[in-house]
């Protein structure tokens, strides 16, 4: 009876898809409860399908539930289809994938399940990944949810004093890495990062370090040799009991003022939008090869290139190199060889590849393409043609795919909708099952659905299943920075427009977080490094007195220090000493100011009623042009 009853709403929504947020006011709880009775498998059922308040903070889905989601990733379709393909490790090289089937998989999480409680990691404890994507991080992510551990992927571009920040907050004693790295044809050395980084790290009492590379690295009496030890282990391993609202792991992420944030992902919820998500957003179907090329240092290679997938029973491809390695086909190459059937990349790729033109994609046989997903950044027009002509020879369809760390999953896309429903190029358009958007604003309350438009503060209006719980030892600042904004509304931190057919556009960041290349930066992370910088990355010194110093060595050391503390990537793309910087009366820097500066947009300044010295921004734009 509720399982056709979701059916129904399902399908209502599919082919009409206007009214669906009407309908999941009312039925939101028997939506997401028989679709959770459904697609998951329980130890036992759920009491209640949602416990939420926003003004407390509190979101609570499936209590009393149990369940265990490495068995729900890999023991359940063991059991139906053993030999289907899991993981295809797409290694740096191309030609030399290599194919995990499930039995394969669930062997090698259970290994690493039982050397990780060999070596005392218990239930709760926090295990700390430093790896590229490759199949020992996947079963190293699923070992943990085997035996109910919490585990915390950092990207394996971060600096050692990143890595450290993050296992010193999540007080990890065990860390997960591999000896080298290999991307682009580069050998890059991950252990001796991790060397430096538990350093200052007390709590680690191990290092388990795969061999990614056949070279030697210098071991201590604290480094566990993964591979040899995991084969010492049984190929079984008994899945822990895990309460729904258990934590499965922490992903930290940076936020507009302070240190980063150590998001805290629960069970059940994230794991069922995940997969819900994964399924209906790109049409996934049985068969269909998912070809993610996210890193798993990322949410987006969480749920879309390891949790959503894995969960649907799928085959989802671990992209190791980059794309124009080693030509600027790799991907198209990639597609060809491996027949992906829906491929997900970020804008910065489509950008830089389409400048190499379009013979290095047409060279090769994409028919195999069924949909191509966006995701990180707005998707510039003319990225959204090229993906849409050239990639997609027409056929298929641009899903920008508009979602956060902080929200599981995807909120906002094209997709689902009717097949032929109109896709707005460069607009992430429709809400998600159960997502109910808003654009609000310190006075006005607008609820675009359908009837009403403009723009505002991107905020959503319900909770759902994949939301952020907390933010690891600091639930005050996750109230504060997601729910007191807009009291009664979840806050995303972006700036959105809503067309009159109630069709989303994300604007980008309307705090001093900054997108470079689809990732996201704290400015305050940065200003810790240097003094202040913005977008792209740009970056006003402001020397102290008396100081002198050439630009070129300074810009340098710059570079350096940024490369060193944060990552390379967020390494500053320009420099420009000023004498002082446009602040408020109040002393905020106006960052906004700067941003149109540096857009070139002088004429645009906006309001500059609250400008302490207009003389300052004069300053600074004579100084830009004499640069550039
Ligand atoms: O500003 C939005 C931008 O990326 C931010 C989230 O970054 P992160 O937590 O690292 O997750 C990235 C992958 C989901 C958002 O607040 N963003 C993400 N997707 C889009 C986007 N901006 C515009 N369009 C998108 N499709």
């Amino acid at each position: 009876m509720l399982l056709n009853h979701v059916s129904t709403v399902f399908t209502a929504y599919l082919w009409q898809q206007t009214s669906f947020h009407d309908v999941v006011a009312l039925e939101i709880e028997t939506f997401w409860g028989a679709l959770a009775s459904q697609r998951l498998s329980w130890i036992s059922p759920f009491n209640t399908v949602q416990n939420c308040n926003f003004s407390q903070g509190k979101i609570k889905w499936f209590e009393g539930g149990k369940l265990n989601v490495s068995v729900n990733c890999l023991d359940r379709h063991v059991h139906t289809c053993p030999e289907r393909v899991a993981l295809i490790w797409e290694r740096d090289e191309p030609g030399t994938e290599v194919k995990f089937t499930y039995r394969e998989l669930l062997e090698l999480t259970c290994r690493l399940g039982n050397l990780l409680k060999r070596l005392g990691v218990r239930r709760g404890d926090c295990v700390t990944l430093y790896m590229p994507s490759c199949p020992l991080a996947v079963a190293s992510m699923l070992a943990c949810a085997r035996i109910g551990a919490v585990h915390n992927v950092v990207f394996a571009g971060f600096s050692a004093e990143a890595l450290a920040d993050r296992i010193r907050d999540t007080q990890s004693s065990t860390v997960i890495t591999v000896n080298q790295g290999v991307r682009g044809g580069k050998v890059i050395d991950l252990k001796r990062t991790v060397d430096q980084a538990v350093q200052n790290c007390p709590s680690v009492q191990q290092v388990l370090v795969a061999m990614r590379t056949e070279n030697s690295v210098a071991m201590t009496d604290r480094d566990v040799p993964l591979e040899e030890e995991m084969m010492k282990e049984d190929v079984v391993c008994e899945p822990v009991t895990m309460d729904s609202e258990d934590v499965l792991f922490l992903l930290y992420t940076s936020g507009s003022t302070g240190k980063p944030k150590g998001l805290v992902h629960t069970q059940a919820g994230y794991l069922l939008y995940a997969a819900v998500t994964h399924r209906y957003v790109f049409s996934y179907q049985d068969g269909d090869v998912f070809g993610c090329m996210a890193d798993i240092g990322w949410i987006t290679g969480h749920s879309y290139g390891v949790y959503g997938p894995l969960c649907n029973g799928g085959t989802t491809v671990l992209f190791e190199s980059t794309p124009v390695y080693p030509d600027p086909g790799r991907y198209w190459e990639t597609v060809q060889r491996l027949g992906i059937s829906q491929f997900y990349g970020a804008p910065t790729a489509i950008r830089l590849l389409l400048k190499y033109g379009d013979e290095w994609v047409q060279k090769y046989d994409r028919s195999c393409l069924k949909t191509l997903g966006s995701v990180g950044e707005p998707i510039n027009r003319e990225a959204w043609e090229w993906y849409h002509r050239v990639v997609g020879g027409g056929r298929c369809p641009v899903i920008d795919t508009w979602w956060q760390t902080e929200t599981g999953g995807i909120c906002i896309a094209p997709r689902p909708s009717d097949p032929d429903a109109e896709i707005i190029p460069g607009m992430a358009m429709r809400p998600f099952y159960g997502i109910k958007p808003a654009l609000l604003d310190a006075k006005v309350v607008a609820e675009p659905s359908g009837a009403g438009w403009g723009s505002g503060a991107l905020c959503i209006s319900m909770a759902w299943p994949g939301m952020a719980r907390t933010i690891h030892n600091d639930h005050q600042r996750f109230i504060e920075t997601y729910f007191q904004p807009y009291p009664g509304y979840f806050f995303t931190g972006d700036g959105a427009y809503c067309s009159k057919e109630g069709y989303y556009q994300i604007v980008g960041r309307l705090d001093d977080v900054i997108n470079v290349s689809g990732h996201r930066l704290g400015t305050a992370e940065l200003e810790d490094v240097v003094v202040c910088t913005i977008k792209c990355v740009y970056v006003f010194v402001v020397l102290k007195k008396g100081v002198e110093v050439q630009e070129d060595v300074l810009a340098q050391q710059l570079r350096e220090m940024v490369s060193r503390n944060i990552a390379k990537y967020a390494s500053p793309d320009y420099i420009q000493v000023v004498g002082r910087l446009p602040k408020t009366r109040s002393g905020k820097i106006m960052r906004r100011v700067l941003r149109k500066v540096v857009e070139r947009k002088t004429d645009d300044l906006g309001d500059l009623s609250t400008l302490d010295d207009s003389e300052a921004v004069h300053e600074v734009i004579r100084g830009h042009q004499r640069l550039h």
